[in-house]
């Protein structure tokens, strides 16, 4: 039911997905199951890859006395990082977690009577990027995918667009960039809140000083389903509101996401942070449920003048029905409904093959080609580890 235009090169290795006319996408809201996490992992302040929750942190609020984002830069520890992350790390994460789990159908597609469900793997960032491509009027995306065991493996490809939006690209971009980091510095500590019994405890003076590390992450990785469609992603999570329940009782509940935005003074402003940051901030969370957003609004200088706090779940309320906005059920539906029709066009199942799904504007169709024994988003580790 979703119009699919045939052109002339769309014989058998190029598929396509309008995005308009929005209105389609409208009506009652697809379901999304509340996520469960399924794993977590850190990475240390060397980028090494551990199965444990080392790197977790606790929001505990910020010294706004003494809250210059700026302090630090010269001994940033900048990861060094070329292109998107692969997904590498994420699928580690899943066979470490197949080979501890007692359910042994983890991560096994079901069979529903005789249909097999396919199941798609991705960092979260991406379905973010999924769900926001309504909206999107200029930040193209190019993913790539293989199938393989009724399971699709998604990662980002690197292209002009992110090389020349990559962090660091201008000194001033670099700078923007490490705010956001020292945010979650000023903002986090490493132990339990409740065990903070005066403002001159270590944690509190030393946080201030810590140097700012981008290898540094907490990992969560998640499983949840769009209508049909079965997720697992892989989110980092800047930190926990108290004590980190054991699974199986599901801890998403206790994440808080940090972000840093510029402060509001003039109606364009609200524009702004309604209709571009807002959006990118819900789909973030929405996505892993993470259930509360902390804004830290900073000046042009990076000094954060005040903090406000955002339950995910109210965000849709604040934009709707107003102009030139944006609409979670919109979002909700084409994502339901991509990923339906994604499904339909990649069918070839073969570890060593990938298509490669890009998007260029809301105005040109989402491509999807098939690139033969290419490209793989598979590490050949993983059709053993993975395999069930
Ligand atoms: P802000 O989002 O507060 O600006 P996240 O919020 O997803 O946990 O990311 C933490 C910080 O990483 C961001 O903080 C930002 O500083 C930096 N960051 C994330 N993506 C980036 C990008 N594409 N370019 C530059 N910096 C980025
Ligand atoms: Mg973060
Ligand atoms: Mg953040």
């Amino acid at each position: 039911d979703y119009p699919q235009k045939r052109t002339k090169a769309d014989t058998q290795d190029l598929k396509q997905f309008s995005i308009h006319p929005l209105a389609r996408f409208n009506g009652p809201c697809t379901t999304y199951k509340q996520p469960v996490e399924i794993m977590s992992f850190s990475y240390d302040n060397e980028r090494n890859l551990h199965m444990d929750d080392r790197e977790l942190k606790y929001y505990y609020p910020p010294d706004l006395k003494d809250c210059d984002l700026s302090h630090g830069y010269e001994t940033f520890v900048q990861r060094e990082q070329s292109g998107p992350e692969p997904i590498h790390s994420l699928l580690d994460s899943l066979a470490h977690a197949q080979k501890q789990s007692a359910d042994k159908n983890l991560i096994q597609t079901d069979l529903v009577g005789y249909f097999v469900t396919i199941l798609i793997i991705s960092w979260r960032g991406i379905f973010t990027k999924i769900l926001c491509t309504p909206y999107n009027r200029n930040e193209p995306w190019e993913l790539g995918a293989t199938l393989w065991n009724n399971t699709i493996f998604i990662e980002e490809h690197d292209t002009e667009y992110t090389k020349e939006n990559s962090t660091g690209t201008t000194p001033r971009h670099k700078l923007m960039s490490y705010w956001g980091y020292k945010f979650e510095n000023l903002c986090t500590i490493s132990k339990l809140p409740s065990e903070i019994t005066s403002s001159d405890d270590p944690e509190l003076i030393n946080r201030k000083t810590t140097i700012v590390n981008t290898n540094v992450q907490y990992c969560s990785v998640a499983k949840t389903s769009l209508g049909n469609n079965k997720l697992i992603m892989g989110a980092e999570v800047d930190c926990l509101c108290d004590a980190k329940p054991k699974r199986p009782a599901n801890p998403v509940e206790k994440y808080i996401e940090l972000k840093t935005s510029k402060v509001i003074e003039k109606e364009k402003d609200t524009f702004y942070f309604e209709r571009y940051k807002l959006l990118k901030f819900w789909a973030q969370s929405f996505l892993i449920g993470v259930p509360k957003i902390i804004v830290g609004f900073r000046d042009n200088d990076g000094c954060i003048i005040n903090v406000q706090e955002f339950k995910t779940m109210d965000i849709p309320k604040i934009v709707k029905g107003k102009n030139g906005m944006w609409n979670a059920t919109v979002c909700l539906n084409f994502a339901n409904k991509f990923l339906e029709w994604l499904k339909t066009v990649i069918v070839i199942d073969d570890p060593n093959s990938s298509y490669t799904i890009s998007f260029q504007s809301p105005f040109k169709d989402i491509k999807v080609e098939f690139m033969g024994k290419k490209n793989s988003v598979l590490a050949e580790r993983h059709l053993e580890s993975l395999k069930n």
